[in-house]
């Protein structure tokens, strides 16, 4: 069911939780792959009822970033959330989520800002503000459907570890559930910006996830300092990447690791062609 507005979601959820029955909700920005569908799939495994929400949230984009050209597919996505079970689709217009006027400003609009320490690293540090409008929206999400559990992919780890670290201090009764990466059989791993690239480009993709499957080779094999881990990373690399970083941080607190361990986290950021890709891998 394709529902519009913050009313009709309450209205079910109502009926819902007086029924007793559990929801998840997997919030995405549309333009919905297969990446996407493994999180619906894993809350309608795991909930009574799912909702999906599919909103292009303007206030986690920065200034001269992609918002206009974010692509656009609620017909498709909402034919593969039918598909996959999915009970409510929740695609709010940006005025039904922040009313008219100033929503790009947080002096017209309370937000929910990270702590400093998890955004002035990795995507925080090019990506000014973009941690606290994704906070606030899927705080707001949460208010809205309150759900038993939410579903996110670890593609956007730093994103999964900021919102894990929002629940916890702000006590929102909400389980996380994070959602392994899903790949193309390529190794580049699935993300709706993926349709910006040729096939060309996406043959330089590919320098992402060979860089951090080398680098879990590596530590496999008992090398742990990071500057060795690093070393080989860079002969991936050529005049089609424009590197932004590498980075090895503490899979809970994005702490930054002289020596991988198990709890650490490889980030990677570059651009291909000006699309920006990011990825990571767990050396677990
Ligand atoms: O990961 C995304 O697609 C977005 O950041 C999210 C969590 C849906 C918030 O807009």
């Amino acid at each position: 069911m394709l529902v519009h507005t913050i009313a009709e979601v309450r209205e079910k959820i109502k009926e819902w939780k007086k029924e007793g029955l559990t929801v998840g909700l997997v919030p995405t920005m549309g333009a919905l792959h297969s990446g996407h569908k493994s999180l619906i799939e894993k809350s309608v495994e795991k909930c009574d009822r799912t909702v999906v929400s599919v909103f292009v949230n303007p206030i986690q984009f920065c200034p001269g970033e992609d918002l206009e050209k974010y692509p656009r597919t609620l017909e498709a996505d909402e034919k593969l959330c039918t598909e996959a079970g999915v009970d409510i689709v929740f695609a709010p217009s940006p005025k039904e989520m922040y009313g008219e006027g100033h929503i790009m400003s947080s002096d017209f609009l309370t937000y929910v800002i990270p702590p400093y320490f998890y955004v002035d690293k990795l995507c925080g540090k090019s990506r000014t503000g973009h941690f606290d409008g994704v906070c606030t929206v899927v705080n707001k999400l949460f208010n809205i459907v309150q759900p038993d559990f939410a579903f996110f992919g670890e593609k956007d780890r730093q994103q999964l570890i900021i919102l894990k670290k929002m629940v916890k201090d702000l006590n929102i009764p909400v389980e996380i559930v994070p959602c392994p990466i899903i790949r193309e059989e390529s190794g580049l791993a699935l993300s709706s910006r993926n349709k910006y690239l040729s096939e060309e480009d996406k043959k330089h993709a590919l320098a992402l996830s060979k860089i951090l499957f080398n680098i879990k080779a590596c530590y496999d094999k008992g090398i742990n300092d990071v500057s060795s881990l690093t070393e080989t990373a860079y002969s991936y690399l050529s005049e089609h990447h424009e590197l932004e970083y590498l980075e090895f941080r503490d899979a809970d607190d994005l702490e930054e690791k002289v020596n991988a361990d198990d709890n650490t986290i490889v980030f990677i950021a570059l651009k291909v062609a000006n699309v920006r890709l990011i990825d990571n891998i767990a050396l677990r």
